[in-house]
């Protein structure tokens, strides 16, 4: 696993937009696999003046986003898919056709048919972009004595309802459901990138760098199993953490 520690979650943010940038460039048909949340959201803003710049063009590439809350509508301010238009997708030459946000509004069945079928239609995704939650959750695969390996339909736990909460009106808005990218799907992407931040993530970080088990009550610990994973945190998680790799 490869790690990069910055000086602070700005630079982060800067440094996993330029390795996005840098794939774009290699190759611009690319297929990205995109992740919303907190941390992820400010690495857009960078992408997006890459854009305006005239840095890189996204119009070619292919996008599926890790996950969507159930019983959203897509317009919703707390959708994933209104995120990502918000973020990204409408402030660039994105083609929108070639972008996929799960729908939470589809009946699941149908709408893990169409999950797979964006997953593995074509080919497989060139770089999956990451946040990790509280509880070590990677996409919204919660620690649990088993993890599934394909896309489903996950019940959240109480810890990622109240870490979530801040971006509901109240608690209880919270969905109690999403779908999701398994863990095996995120793990087939040929590289991951993932962007942590803060002092709650301390724990999981440390899980994940500063030890080598691999525990299904820690999901995110299933990296260590990649051949291609970029960690990006910054000084002060990585010193919280326990990870002495760095300087
Ligand atoms: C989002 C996702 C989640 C978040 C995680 C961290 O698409 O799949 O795994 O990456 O919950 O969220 P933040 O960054 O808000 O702490």
């Amino acid at each position: 696993m490869k790690v990069i520690v910055t000086r602070n979650y700005e630079e982060s943010c800067m440094k996993v937009a330029e390795i996005i940038i840098e794939q774009v460039k290699k190759d611009p048909t690319s297929k990205l696999g995109l992740a919303t949340g907190g941390t992820a959201q400010q690495v857009y803003p960078h992408l997006v003046e890459a854009y305006k710049q005239g840095r890189v063009s996204f119009s070619q590439i292919t996008t599926v986003n890790l996950d969507e809350y159930l019983g959203i509508r897509p317009d919703s301010e707390q959708s994933y898919r209104r995120c990502m238009d918000d973020w990204f997708f409408d402030r660039t030459d994105i083609d929108k056709a070639k972008t996929y946000v799960p729908s939470g509004l589809n009946p699941p069945n149908m709408e893990i048919k169409t999950f797979n079928e964006k997953l593995y239609g074509d080919k497989p995704i060139d770089l999956q972009l990451i946040g990790v939650g509280v509880n070590g959750h990677i996409g919204f695969n919660e620690p649990a004595a088993e993890l599934i390996a394909g896309v489903h339909i996950e019940k959240l736990t109480e810890s990622t309802i109240q870490a979530n909460a801040r971006f509901f009106a109240s608690e209880s808005d919270v969905p109690r459901e999403a779908i999701t990218m398994g863990i095996g799907d995120i793990l087939k992407a040929k590289r991951i990138v993932l962007i942590a931040t803060g002092e709650n993530k301390a724990k999981v970080i440390g899980k994940l760098l500063a030890d080598d088990t691999v525990t299904t009550s820690v999901p995110a610990t299933l990296l260590k199993v990649h051949p291609d994973v970029t960690v990006v945190i910054d000084e002060a998680l990585a010193a919280m953490a326990g990870y002495k790799g760095c300087c």
